[in-house]
């Protein structure tokens, strides 16, 4: 085995985004690309020497040869220890969870999360820090500095590491243990959730479809749901993780999940439905003929979270993305606890979660997590809403119902215009920030503007401040547009437009947002002139 200090030059463009590095995974695999990224991480950290790293990832196209490449860069910067998911693979909780349990320093997620995989398709890599959670924006902005100074990394020449055989082993001083991906999770959501009750609603006949999409959630669902709490066998469907997820977009929405929408608006449907998506972190929420909207999902989980084993405490306050639709606030206000509006990403719950201001956070594009790892947690979504139904005996559809009747509802939607020309993207969003002083008092589509600005976000905890953050534009009757150009894309710029309407009288709720929203989505393209200056008609994927 030959330690080699391989010379090499910055690759322009290796900028961590909402969620890591992502690129089409032909660029990750070309010459010295992820060497130079693992290199810049380590670096951007201070070095490996002495540290324990946790590895895994989502299963996808080249994360086996990847996480190969991380052991002997790791070894090869003196790491002590890296705790390895068997085969390379960990969900993204479950290695959120792993970092904390074993205290170690920080750890490499392998995944491109719910965009497609396979040769054609995404690859990532995403270093979290101790707390277990995403690193946050002043290391991944030292990551992105060193990418841009480097001049050699090293490696080790060495064999391939068995990592499918559980158990220790090393590479060269470094110690390598590989576990079993979901033992350590499976525990921890034993000790959130009332296994027995889920049990006993599993025992009375209640079913449940759970869509796995080819993905990583596959392995935790099975033994979770089926293995351990009796759901009955096909419960989990497309439970077997393949490198390219079988061609599909493993993105849990009524889109991309439409199989599972399908069987849960059949015939003789399931009770409930659920989806996760490539890496384990996203939950989409299904009832027997009812769609639940994540924002909604939050909103309910933290109405009826005292219903739940590991939060009968109740709740120290809750935290929601400031596009996430402003359901959760209604609910806060009610409990009487602090509701937090943070940029999107994960990584900015981080801190709130560490300081104890949170105990459960949330995202509009399917992401639900608290305080018991440091990433949003798909299979753990799921748990907490079987958890609740077990308890309070009563169906999604009449859940829900109760929540609108208490709360009023948000109707929800967001719009989604893919692979924009990347120059006009930006034009849209700077010619919108330059008018939105103008805005208040006009009228679109006969909603009159209230406010408008554009989102900073001061961080409670360590004072950070993150500018650039949305522009957001509130209209009459409770309604609310924002726009912003996604971090996680890879291909020229996508649009996301969001789109709110609250509604309290319950004689007037109807089934369809698009329509409930017409007006919101008519005032969004008068002020902003979206499909004038993108060219689209309509979104390519609205949610
Ligand atoms: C998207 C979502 C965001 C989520 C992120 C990672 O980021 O909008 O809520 O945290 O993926 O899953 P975006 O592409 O909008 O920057
Ligand atoms: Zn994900």
């Amino acid at each position: 085995m030959t330690l080699h200090s391989i010379a090499t030059q910055p690759i322009e463009g290796q900028k961590p985004g909402t969620s890591g590095l992502r690129k089409k995974t032909r660029v990750f695999m070309g010459p010295h690309y992820l060497e130079n990224y693992i290199q810049a991480t380590w670096n951007g950290i201070g070095g490996v020497q002495g540290k324990t790293l946790v590895l895994g990832g989502d299963g996808r196209h080249f994360n086996d040869r990847a996480a190969q490449v991380v052991l002997r860069m790791a070894a090869a910067s003196g790491a002590a220890k890296v705790i390895v998911g068997q085969n390379a693979l960990l969900s993204t909780p479950a290695a959120s969870n792993l970092i904390r349990q074993r205290n170690a320093d920080g750890g490499i997620i392998l995944s491109a999360s719910h965009n497609p995989g396979g040769p054609d398709g995404d690859f990532g890599v995403k270093y979290n820090v101790s707390n277990g959670g995403p690193a946050p924006e002043g290391v991944t902005e030292r990551i992105f500095g060193a990418t841009k100074t480097l001049t050699e990394y090293h490696i080790f020449d060495a064999q391939d590491v068995d990592l499918g055989r559980i158990g220790t082993t090393a590479l060269d001083k470094m110690q390598i243990e590989v576990v079993n991906p979901v033992t350590d999770y499976q525990a921890l959501m034993e000790t959130l959730f009332d296994f027995d009750a889920i049990r006993a609603l599993f025992a009375g006949g209640f079913r449940i479809s759970f869509d796995a999409m080819h993905a990583i959630t596959g392995p935790y669902a099975t033994a979770i749901l089926e293995d351990t709490l009796g759901a009955a066998p096909g419960s989990v469907v497309n439970g077997i993780p393949l490198p390219d997820f079988g061609q599909g977009h493993p993105d849990p929405n009524p889109i991309w999940a439409k199989d599972l929408m399908d069987t849960m608006f059949g015939p003789d449907a399931p009770d409930f439905g659920a989806a996760s998506d490539g890496d384990g972190d996203r939950n989409m929420i299904v009832g027997r003929g009812i769609y639940v909207t994540p924002s909604d999902s939050l909103a309910a989980m933290a109405a009826n979270a005292t219903h739940v084993k590991g939060y009968a405490g109740g709740l120290a306050g809750v935290a929601r993305s400031m596009p996430t639709s402003r359901a959760l606030d209604q609910v806060a206000e009610r409990l009487g606890i602090a509701c937090y509006e943070t940029p999107t990403g994960w990584k900015f719950f981080g801190n709130l979660l560490d300081a104890g201001l949170a105990t459960l956070c949330g995202e509009e594009s399917a992401g639900t997590g608290s305080d018991h790892v440091r990433e949003k947690d798909g299979l753990w979504a799921v748990l907490f809403w079987l958890n609740i139904l077990a308890k309070r005996q009563v169906s999604v559809a009449d859940l829900m119902a109760e929540h609108w009747a208490t709360y009023g509802r948000n109707y929800y939607s967001r719009h989604d215009y893919e692979a924009v020309d990347s120059a006009a993207a930006q034009k849209l969003v700077d010619d919108l920030r330059q008018q939105l002083a103008t805005l208040p008092g006009r009228d679109f589509a006969g909603l009159t503007v209230e406010t408008a600005d554009e989102f900073a976000y001061d961080d409670p905890v360590d004072g950070s401040r993150s500018e650039g953050q949305g522009l957001r534009i509130t209209l009459s009757g409770g309604a609310r547009i924002v726009l912003r150009l996604s971090g996680t894309g890879t291909e020229g710029a996508t649009l996301r437009v969001y789109l709110e309407r609250v509604e309290t009288d319950p004689t007037r709720m109807q089934d369809n947002p698009q329509q409930a929203l017409a007006a919101v989505i008519a005032a969004a393209d008068a002020i902003a002139g979206i499909a004038e200056r993108t060219g689209r008609t309509a979104p390519d994927v609205i949610t």
